[in-house]
């Protein structure tokens, strides 16, 4: 099959590679991937700055993201020839801890979990990829490809289960949300905001463009970086999406009382902090406030995604895809473009 790869840690390695057909220890479904996303975390492991290869290669599969469509499903296993479906990224470690032994892989206790085309496990930027039906996941037929959608929402998912879990430890009203980057995952983040009826703020440096249009199309209003401080002020919930710290940490100066902060982006260490410790705490301790991380999803939160894809207008998801760009063409989607939101790359089976 043709798959890209990398050999993780070597900068500059990445590759359209003839790699082996999928081995049957993979699973009993074969699937045939049709549209794979591109984020972050891909351009990390192409930099060399992340990303295990299974053994006993030294190349890595990448794509995480990824829709496909069931080729080969044996009967009993839930899927059928033509289903479309999303394979889940984390496997539990083998121990397995008690988290992963329940099923919340998304909390793995001993860091020895395994993720599909980020650590230890080949991924699904190939043209096939087989997998146990435990870790498929059916995706609504009505979406199409928009479905390749479904991963990225399930980080956004497991974060605002995990704030409404935290919000419960009182009595709490919230009102204003304020969502830091309107890339991909600050987008999804806002529109799992709005279908609960928030009032919802979305920050990010660009003054025009796709992205400030797609708040306003949600119903959010557009903030520009420069203008934080007044969005900070009044936000009873934060879900930061860029891993610029700084400016969450602008938003803990205010005070608001109860406000839960979710960090999903994730940034280099070694940034500077102008943030006053002192006021810090003492804002946190006086208003109750939480400064949460949050990785990664599990079953239950990939249920929860694709009923919020399944609600949302469709024409908004699509505007979420700005590139798209055929495996002939690879590394042009890997090489990042100004506007891009979310860019995926297509292969042959793709369907309309
Ligand atoms: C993926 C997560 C994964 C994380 C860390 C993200 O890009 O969406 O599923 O856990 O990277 O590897």
């Amino acid at each position: 099959v043709r798959a890209v790869t990398v050999i993780p840690g070597k900068q500059g390695s990445v590759a359209l590679s003839q790699m082996p057909e999928p081995p049957s220890e993979d699973g009993r479904i074969l699937v045939q991937t049709q549209v794979v996303g591109i984020c972050g975390t891909d351009q990390e492991i192409i930099n060399g700055d992340y990303g295990e290869a299974p053994p006993p290669g030294d190349r890595l599969i990448i794509g995480h993201e990824a829709l496909g469509r069931v080729a080969e499903a044996p009967p009993g296993t839930g899927f059928a020839a033509g289903d479309l479906v999303v394979g889940i990224v984390r496997r539990p470690d083998p121990v397995p801890c008690p988290a992963c032994a329940a099923g919340d892989w998304d909390m793995c206790l001993n860091g020895r979990y395994t993720e599909r085309g980020i650590a230890g496990r080949h991924g699904y930027a190939s043209e096939r990829y087989r997998i146990h039906p435990e870790y498929l996941v059916a995706v609504d037929p009505g979406l199409g490809t928009l479905g390749v959608l479904l991963e990225p929402v399930t980080v956004i998912a497991k974060a605002w289960e995990h704030v409404e879990k935290i919000g419960r430890r009182s009595t709490w009203a919230p009102r204003t949300v304020l969502v830091t980057g309107a890339g991909p995952i600050g987008l999804l983040a806002a529109l799992m905001s709005v279908q609960r009826g928030y009032d919802t703020y979305v920050l990010d440096l660009v003054t025009e463009g796709r992205k400030p249009e797609m708040v306003r199309w949600l119903g959010g209003t557009y903030v520009h970086t420069g203008d934080l401080s007044e969005a900070a002020a009044a936000a009873d919930i934060v879900i930061e999406c860029t891993g610029h710290v700084q400016m969450l940490l602008e938003a803990a100066r205010h005070h608001v009382r109860h406000r839960i902060v979710c960090l999903t982006g994730v940034s280099a260490a070694g940034a500077e902090s102008m943030v006053d410790p002192g006021l810090l705490n003492r804002n946190m301790v006086l208003n109750n406030n939480v400064l949460f991380g949050s990785v990664n999803a599990n079953r239950r939160h990939y249920e929860l995604a694709a009923a919020a894809l399944s609600q949302a207008d469709h024409d908004w998801l699509a505007g979420l895809i700005t590139r798209r760009v055929p495996l002939s063409q690879w590394a042009d989607a890997y090489s990042r473009k100004p506007d891009d939101i979310k860019t995926v790359l297509t292969f042959s089976g793709e369907t309309a």
